[in-house]
């Protein structure tokens, strides 16, 4: 639909941006905290770890000072469940409570409105031994974690996300460093209990902080169909619900997508689930949703007889199901560097599909282009494809709320460059530049990138500052 005239963003309008504890923070085994499974991930070769990153844990108040003068309304972060609770249950680090209380504090005396993820794939070590999310224990595990934040931080924490893309976590957790499933029946097994996890803390959220409001984070994307032939709209219906729906049908309307479980049937992995679970799942009542989009998805039907196809790079990333989906690229889009597809327009169309679906406020917690990047001559970085990718999200966002979508606020991956899940430093994000390579940590100075002042301007102006582009 064409709009002569496009609404204004509101005027509170939560412009931020966002980041997660083991992409940032380092001192990963300092002060009390204890190990996670991303501190026992090996990444690929020639990829650095996540011991160090941009080492936020020594630098936050300069980081934040930095968010404050870029002009950010919020700041999206995670907390380490290993920093406040080493173990995952049990003893509480006094250390852990006091950086994060510090970092609110100091976000709060900018006026930058804390957003918290309580947790983003970093599960603690201890837990993961046990068995992870395949044990049902971990429901009541995460459930007293969520109880420790909501009693240290919920007088100053507004916004609370349940868990950073459990979707991605069940489909791609190889790749991510989040999986410990041995097999199918188990990975959704493991799903179940998050969806728990996750019920249970929003209940929790809502008995204890009844002003605050909580919500889950899932990686949302629409799925075109390849051509126009039924079979393959067919196939985008059945990726759509397994890859988007599942997650969200269950954490809105607390009941199972009827596609989603009819593919889990089909390849004997229902989750056991016990007299009272579905009644948890209908009892918790999220606030808003808030999801990540990085790309599209486009998919053709695929042959029952075929063979299940994994990435060509990644071999733990399966593209093709059999009967199912079978992921195909599309021509239309340009790639960024990093081989993802750019579609601003599928942002739109994603945030209406949500909207239309569930009728509740949404925010973007990601969007972001990974980019090489390094100093230029003149001591900055001139990063104009990462402002020509904004501008064109924000653009299409701002389309969206003239349809009549309810955004609340947008969150950009990430405020500051870290590792990537699996791409190593290489690969940046941030409005601000951290001086260090993929292994040599250099001074790790700071360096506000183009983008920085860009964004700066856009959250004073509260609308797209005028440029040249061609939109
Ligand atoms: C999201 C994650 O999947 O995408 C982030 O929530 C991640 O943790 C971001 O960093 C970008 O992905 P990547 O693989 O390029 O780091």
């Amino acid at each position: 639909m064409y709009h002569k005239q496009l609404k204004p963003f509101p005027k509170d309008f939560l412009w931020s941006a966002s980041t997660s504890a083991y992409q940032v923070e380092g001192a990963w085994n300092e002060d009390g905290k204890g190990p996670s499974t991303q501190d026992v991930f090996t990444p690929p070769e020639g990829t650095t770890d996540f011991k160090v990153t941009c080492d936020h844990y020594h630098h936050m108040e300069e980081d934040v000072r930095l968010f404050a003068e870029m002009g950010l309304k919020a700041y999206r972060f995670s907390i380490a469940w290993s920093r406040v609770i080493p173990e995952g249950r049990g003893k509480v680090n006094e250390k852990g409570i006091a950086f994060y209380n510090r970092l609110i504090d100091e976000l709060l005396k900018y006026n930058i409105e804390p957003i918290v993820t309580m947790f983003h794939f970093d599960l603690p070590l201890t837990l993961a031994k046990e068995g992870g999310w395949s044990k049902r224990s971990i429901i009541e595990d995460y459930k007293n974690y969520a109880r420790v934040l909501f009693e240290n931080f919920g007088d100053r924490v507004k916004y609370w996300l349940t868990i950073n893309e459990q979707n991605m976590m069940i489909l791609h957790g190889g790749l991510i460093g989040t999986a410990t499933a041995t097999g199918l029946k188990d990975i959704y097994q493991q799903n179940h209990h998050m969806l728990l996890a996750q019920a249970e803390a929003m209940i929790l959220c809502h008995e204890m902080l009844p002003d605050a409001k909580i919500g889950p984070a899932p990686n949302i994307s629409n799925v075109y169909p390849a051509s126009n032939k039924a079979e393959d709209c067919l196939a985008a219906e059945n990726w759509t619900s397994i890859r988007n729906w599942l997650y969200l049908d269950a954490a809105v309307k607390g009941i199972y997508n009827p596609t989603a479980w009819a593919y889990l049937k089909e390849n004997n992995a229902t989750p056991d689930i016990e007299p009272g679970d579905m009644d948890i799942l209908k009892a918790a009542k999220p606030d808003f949703i808030a999801f990540n989009y990085y790309n599209s998805t486009t998919v053709a039907a695929a042959d029952p007889e075929a063979e299940l196809k994994t990435d060509k790079f990644d071999k733990k990333k399966v593209v093709s199901e059999p009967g199912v989906y079978q992921a195909v690229e599309n021509p239309n889009f340009a790639k960024t560097p990093f081989g993802w597809e750019i579609d601003p327009v599928g942002f739109r169309i994603t945030l209406r599909q949500l909207y239309d679906r569930y009728h509740l406020p949404l925010i973007v917690t990601e969007n972001g282009i990974g980019l090489y990047e390094e100093l230029d001559a003149d001591g900055k970085v001139h990063d104009d494809l990462r402002i020509q990718f904004y501008e064109a999200h924000i653009w299409e966002m701002q389309k969206a709320i003239t349809d009549g979508v309810e955004v609340f606020g947008y969150s950009p991956w990430s405020a500051i460059d870290l590792v990537s899940t699996h791409e190593g430093f290489r690969k940046r994000y941030g409005f601000i530049y951290v001086n260090r390579d993929e292994f040599d940590l250099l001074d790790m100075r700071r360096v506000p990138k183009d983008s920085f002042y860009w964004y700066q301007q856009l959250i004073r102006g509260n609308q797209i500052p005028e440029r040249t582009v061609n939109r």
